[in-house]
């Protein structure tokens, strides 16, 4: 067994365990990729003040996202088709996530359902939801996360269309699947991986199969995920379902100003600045890049989160430093649910969590909370020459 001390450790483990065509489609961005490039390359154009004698001895990572307690300010980001990477996936996401004491949110596009996760943890999680034509599975899809407890609801705007992945249509990844024999051969390699999917029952979209209208088993899925996505949403319509939740709502996937001053006229309590980790618009600006904007136009008004990009503590603190009160680790946990299960999400968020500290220390900084832009060195123009 390898000793595993960074992301890439656990990266290289999810791709040798876990089938060519999940982890493809964790591992990739849409068309020719350079915004899920440029999503890590721009992070590491931020470099960081080097401090000294400064006592550091007594340092903390806790702080609060919208207003609950987090043992580091990372949560764990919604990712479709979890329970593929690993059988059960999002449950043991979630108990790995609970224990740890960051936020787990479940994706509508799961494999275990809102009612799984809820029986197979203690504490509330989030829920994320599409903006989705039907009224009434959208209704429902917001009263049973009521139900299971769930404290807070992420709804996700830049997912009107998909973006085109290449890796997952060449890899026969739709829904529903269509295998290719290289397909079949890979799944066959994958022992410890077939066996545990062999054992569960959670194998197709729990939230989805059996609840929406004309999806009564897998094969319905691909004509319903086609026709339900509401291509024609438009801000009136998320106020709408910003009051259909009594509680708090993140809004996930702002990358521009006017839409993030949109976001606070609507009432989020959180945006997440987000290209969906590269995965929709391919060209759009790296997140990291226009984090800092967002925050000065309306960081006093919203809670400003912060996903695409992060691999390590020391991107997390780049990101806190940038104004972010909050951010999500996607592929970073997902890697180590692929790599060791709901160990793996541990160790990622171990591996997290040591980065963040000690980079902070180093940094002459002790409090999580009171990251500010003073730490960092950011190339001129890095966040306004574009036009
Ligand atoms: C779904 O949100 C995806 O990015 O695949």
């Amino acid at each position: 067994m390898p000793v595993i001390t960074t992301i890439q450790d656990l990266k290289r483990l999810h791709k040798r365990r876990t089938p060519k065509m999940f982890y493809d489609y964790a591992e990739s961005g849409s068309w020719t990729e350079q915004t899920f490039r440029e999503n890590t390359s721009d992070f590491d154009q931020i470099r960081i003040r080097q401090r000294v004698a400064v006592d550091m001895a007594n340092r903390s990572t806790a702080s609060q996202m919208i207003g609950q307690d987090v043992a580091m300010p990372v949560g764990l980001a919604p990712v479709g088709l979890t329970g593929m990477q690993r059988a059960d996936g999002e449950i043991k996401a979630a108990k790995a996530a609970e224990k740890f004491g960051v936020p787990f949110t479940l994706s509508t596009m799961s494999i275990c359902s809102i009612e799984d996760v809820a029986a197979n943890t203690n504490k509330p999680f989030w829920f994320q939801v599409y903006t989705l034509k039907d009224d009434d599975f959208m209704k429902r899809l917001f009263a049973r996360a009521k139900d299971a407890k769930c404290s807070a609801i992420m709804i996700t705007l830049d997912l009107q269309l998909l973006g085109q992945r290449h890796k997952d249509l060449k890899n026969g990844l739709t829904a529903p699947p269509k295998f290719t024999a290289a397909t079949v051969a890979n799944l066959a390699t994958k022992w410890t991986w077939g066996l545990e999917m062999l054992q569960t029952k959670r194998r197709f979209f729990g939230n989805i199969v059996g609840h929406a209208k004309g999806v009564k088993d897998p094969s319905s899925l691909g004509s319903w995920t086609n026709e339900s996505f509401d291509q024609s949403l438009d801000w009136d319509r998320v106020a709408e379902l910003r009051k259909w939740w009594d509680g708090p709502v993140i809004l996930k996937g702002i990358l521009d100003v006017e839409d993030a001053k949109k976001a606070v006229n609507v009432g989020a309590d959180a945006i997440i600045v987000s290209n969906h980790g590269g995965r929709q618009l391919d060209g759009a600006l790296s997140s990291i890049r226009v984090l800092e904007q967002i925050v000065d136009a309306v960081g006093d008004k919203v809670e400003v989160h912060f996903d695409s990009g992060i691999r390590s503590g020391q991107d997390v603190m780049k990101a806190l430093a940038l104004g972010a009160k909050g951010t999500y680790i996607g592929r970073a946990f997902v890697n180590g649910l692929g790599a060791m299960g709901e160990a793996g999400v541990t160790k990622a968020l171990e591996v997290i969590h040591k980065e963040l500290d000690l980079t902070m220390g180093l940094a002459g900084r002790t409090d999580v909370r009171d990251l500010d832009r003073d730490i960092l060195l950011v190339p001129k123009g890095f966040a306004g020459e574009w036009a």
